[in-house]
């Protein structure tokens, strides 16, 4: 939370007047903000944990911009996503601004109980050998690096998959343990449903496979499979389909079970469209992702 003080002196060097040097006034600015606001996050983090450009016009940079917390989206086992507006008043020529954000929060390590395993994260390597060795030895650092680095590892892959044109929601910056994106709405305010709460028409439910036949490419072709891909983890927004969730993605080569987590996101995805009546495949979905990787 930013504190500002205002400071105030009549001392100075040319009338050093010991009697009245510094008249001392502060009030924090803090103040304006009511309990479930803070001062936007924006410029508190580096510029690497700030989203990939082009950056949608939507995105609010400013600095006086306040967060509000609208509420919970979802709990679960290892993070909360809590709706979050950023806003900031009109300011003389520029206008008003809001955008709504997911705010995604890992729990640290005590907190919860982790199913993502450690076989997700063969194959990858770890930005530095003192961040291992930290995760190894279980120290404080250590902790903070394994519940960051899960919400780490989910900024980088949404940048990733984001530039490279992957329905993948925007990604707005990362903050330790806090990730901000895109918020995936329904166009009436609330959150876009899972696929597995829909059941779309015909016609739908092949340009949903299209897309997410065009989705699973794009990561394959970075060598990657999404890893938890269910109909729990993709959302129908109107007439297109958003991956989210991407914490584990999986070097499809690297990763000893790459194929079988690639398999595995082709069965989820292939039963989920077949019982909804458009047959899909799961082994000619798989081959032809296949071809992207190698
Ligand atoms: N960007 C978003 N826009 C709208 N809703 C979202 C967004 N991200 C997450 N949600 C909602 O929050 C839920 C949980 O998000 P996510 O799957 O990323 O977290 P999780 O902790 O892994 O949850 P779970 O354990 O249930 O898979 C989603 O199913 C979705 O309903
Ligand atoms: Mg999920």
């Amino acid at each position: 939370m930013s504190t500002e003080y205002e400071f105030t002196s009549n001392y100075s060097d040319l009338e050093p007047d010991p009697s009245d040097a510094f008249v001392f006034t502060f009030h924090s600015v803090d103040e304006d903000l009511g309990p479930d606001q803070r001062w936007s996050t924006w410029l508190d983090v580096e510029r690497g944990s700030r989203g990939p450009e082009p950056r949608p016009d939507w995105v609010v940079t400013e600095q006086a911009a306040i967060d509000t917390e609208l509420g919970v989206l979802k709990t679960g086992k290892e993070a909360d996503v809590f709706l979050v507006e950023r806003a900031v008043e009109a300011i003389g020529d520029n206008p008003a601004k809001s955008s709504l954000l997911a705010a995604k929060r890992y729990r640290t390590e005590e907190h919860r109980s982790f199913h993502r395993s450690t076989s997700y994260v063969e194959g990858r390597r770890t930005r530095n050998s003192r961040d291992s060795r930290a995760m190894a030895k279980k120290t404080a650092h250590g902790r903070s690096v394994a519940a960051g680095g899960w919400a780490y590892a989910e900024w980088e892959a949404l940048n990733r998959l984001w530039v490279a044109g992957v329905p993948v929601p925007y990604p707005v910056q990362v903050d330790g343990t806090e990730l901000l994106m895109e918020f995936i709405d329904d166009g009436e305010g609330g959150a876009a449903p899972r696929l597995a709460q829909v059941r779309p028409p015909k016609e739908l439910l092949g340009q949903y496979f299209e897309q997410l036949r065009g989705g699973m490419r794009e990561l394959a072709r970075a060598g990657l499979a999404h890893g938890d891909l269910s109909p729990y983890n993709v959302l129908a927004q109107g007439e297109r389909i958003v991956m989210i969730d991407l914490p584990q993605v999986v070097d499809i080569v690297g990763n000893p079970k790459g194929m079988e987590f690639l398999l595995r996101d082709c069965h989820n995805m292939a039963t989920w469209f077949t019982n909804r009546g458009l047959e899909i495949d799961e082994q000619e979905l798989f081959a032809d992702l296949l071809t992207m990787v190698f």
